[in-house]
């Protein structure tokens, strides 16, 4: 979610009970399949809308709709972003290279409610920084999530985060954050993935956000290129992002876009 959303905002954040949380258990495992499913696609010569064609397929048999298409006019079933795209990566008929690493995004839509995950791919081989990069921004998401729990606040996640990253030389993007979710795709709160201990909304059980951290090699500056969706790092360098949604709570969060099949990440 972009900075000019999270503004817009209302600043009451829903408190969700066990019906909404039974809810989101459905969207987000459907969100999870479809990720699940769409690994073993992915490989050098295969272009990013077959991809998306596919996460579409998949999301129909499901019995789900697609949440991004007709969404403010953007026409795919997932964002597909490539090596240095920072998210909203627009499919096309660009096709894969060995080497490259690319966000997987995808939106569902189950009864209502709204299931939320990326996650990264391989292209073949990558090279030994770019794995790197994956890795840590995946460590990243954990750090933030373990903060989790109420009486925690999204200062202590942000800041969960943003320690990992920076301590591997890594840098946390700024113009777009995490974001609540439920029957809204983007609802209060907005979830910086940077932060200060003890700073920001108090977090307690029935909150349900995403946390989904941008991860840079270079600089956290972006760029939104002229098609008014793809977000670039402004110098060019890798970014690396992954996404859960979750639900607060009595002990701590439950990820709701877990893979069933434990294909959590790429092979490092
Ligand atoms: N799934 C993205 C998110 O994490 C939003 C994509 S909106 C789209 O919030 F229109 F670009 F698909
Ligand atoms: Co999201
Ligand atoms: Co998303």
């Amino acid at each position: 979610m972009n900075r000019n959303t999270a503004r817009k905002l209302a600043q009451a954040v829903p408190l969700h009970g066990p019906a909404a949380f039974e809810g989101m258990r459905r969207a987000g495992r459907v969100a999870a399949l479809i990720l699940d499913q769409i690994g073993p696609h992915v490989a050098p010569g295969v272009t990013t809308a077959e991809l998306d064609q596919r996460c579409h397929a998949a999301t129909t048999a499901l019995g789900a709709t697609s949440a991004t298409i007709g969404y403010r006019g953007y026409q795919h079933a997932s964002c597909i972003s490539l090596n240095h795209v920072v998210c909203h990566g627009i499919p096309s008929d660009r096709k894969l290279k060995d080497g490259d690493i690319l966000n997987i995004d995808v939106t569902v839509i189950v009864d209502g409610w709204h299931g939320d995950s990326s996650r990264m791919y391989f292209a073949g081989n990558p090279p030994l920084k770019a794995r790197r990069l994956c890795r840590i921004t995946f460590e990243a998401l954990w750090k933030g999530l373990n903060a989790i729990r109420p009486g925690a606040t999204l200062g202590d996640l942000g800041h969960a985060i943003q320690s990992h990253a920076e301590a591997h030389r890594c840098s946390v993007v700024r113009d777009y954050c995490g974001h609540g979710i439920g029957r809204v795709f983007h609802d209060a709160p907005s979830v910086l993935h940077y932060g200060r201990p003890g700073e920001g909304l108090v977090l307690e059980p029935g909150m349900i956000f995403t946390v989904e951290p941008m991860i840079n090699l270079g600089t956290f500056e972006t760029k939104l290129l002229g098609d008014g969706w793809t977000v670039v790092t402004k110098d060019r360098q890798l970014s690396a992002q992954f996404e859960h949604t979750i639900g607060v709570t009595d002990t701590g969060c439950e990820v709701f876009t877990l893979s069933p099949a434990g294909l959590h990440h790429p092979d490092w």
